[in-house]
């Protein structure tokens, strides 16, 4: 049983931190395709910062609330719902509503929690998961023996980004602005580029060039990931925290023969999302069971604290995943 009404963390007005508040919500009803979670834990992305600022409305039909992902219990479900039974433990990629004792999702879009996993760490994995399955495995196409570049390395994309990477075989380079977040990716097991002192063009190109990058900052460095990439290389883009916009040379991409492309998860369509579980729970929870893909944990943080965890996010201090603990 569960009750009608629920505590959440909503966004008053579009703003800073201090914009998220508890509020009283009614507890979401499951349609026929859904389930009803009771959540341990939700998964904190920037993805969130942006709504909470403005700059990110969820898409039409989703919850207002912020907050991408979670673990927790099957409570309840639709009546066109039968791959998963009352009382399972699972975490779920949410179209929005995560900062909340309750959430609805696509049955589809849950996933069993992967073996040795806490609940902490499987409310940290799916947005994660699922961006970069589908844009390093799907649209980038990497495969074993090739040179992947990510940017944003310690971020929460950016790990699972460099462990999937290396659990397909790859050689992988990461950058990170600071002398703690290369130590993070070296125990990776990727080679740590300090862009503040280094120059990640010249060591991909004295490497023999990428033939992936994940970028998740655009501006100034879309013109040099197109010099660091290896003839066939792709560049996929994911996020412009720099900005979208630069003038580009295109006899680049076409004397070099490369791709550049791009997507974003939340407003892709049920069954496309559904297609990314599937590769996920027949792919990568094995990687996971198996140890050779991990989630670190940053920081936790109190359902009702969830203004303290974006502010830890905006520092961009963090290394790794922020969550907030929903159920004692
Ligand atoms: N397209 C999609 O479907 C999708 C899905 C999820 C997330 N995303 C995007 O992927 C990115 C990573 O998400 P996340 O939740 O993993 O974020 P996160 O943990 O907050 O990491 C972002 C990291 O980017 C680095 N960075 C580089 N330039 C930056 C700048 N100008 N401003 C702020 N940070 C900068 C920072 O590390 P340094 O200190 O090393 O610079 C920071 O830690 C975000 O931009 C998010 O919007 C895209």
């Amino acid at each position: 049983m569960f009750p009608d009404s629920m505590t959440a963390i909503e966004i008053a007005s579009p703003g800073a931190a201090d914009q998220l508040r508890s509020a009283d919500r009614p507890v979401p009803v499951p349609t026929h395709d859904q389930i009803l979670i009771r959540l341990d834990y939700a998964g904190v992305n920037r993805p969130d910062v942006f709504q909470r600022a403005g700059a990110y409305d969820p898409p039409p039909g989703a919850s207002d609330l912020p907050g991408l992902e979670c673990s927790g219990e099957i409570v309840a479900m639709g009546a066109g719902v039968t791959r998963w039974q009352k009382g399972e433990k699972v975490c779920a990629l949410l179209p929005g509503g995560g900062y909340a004792e309750y959430a609805v999702c696509h049955a589809d879009h849950a996933l069993r929690i992967p073996k040795g996993l806490s609940m902490a760490e499987a409310a940290a994995l799916p947005e994660t998961a699922f961006t970069v399955w589908s844009n390093v495995v799907q649209r980038g196409r990497l495969t074993g023996g090739e040179r992947f570049l990510v940017h944003g390395g310690t971020s929460g994309i950016g790990m699972m980004a460099i462990q999937t990477a290396r659990a397909l075989g790859a050689r992988v380079f990461a950058t990170a602005g600071s002398p703690e977040k290369c130590k993070a990716i070296e125990a990776l097991g990727a080679t740590a580029i300090n862009y503040r002192e280094q120059d990640f063009v010249k060591i991909l190109r004295e490497a023999g060039g990428a033939d992936l990058i994940l970028d998740m900052v655009g501006g100034s460095y879309i013109p040099r990931n197109i010099k660091a990439l290896a003839q066939d290389g792709r560049l996929v883009m994911i996020a412009f925290l720099e900005g979208p916009k630069v003038e580009l040379n295109f006899a680049q991409i076409m004397a070099n023969r490369l791709t550049v492309t791009g997507s974003t998860l939340r407003p892709q369509s049920d069954v496309a999302k559904a297609e990314i579980a599937d590769q996920l729970r027949k792919q990568l929870w094995p990687m996971i069971a198996a140890g050779s893909v991990g989630v670190t944990i940053d920081s936790e943080f109190a359902l009702a604290d969830a203004a303290e965890a974006h502010r830890r996010m905006e520092t961009s201090e963090h290394i790794g995943k922020i969550v907030l603990k929903v159920r004692a």
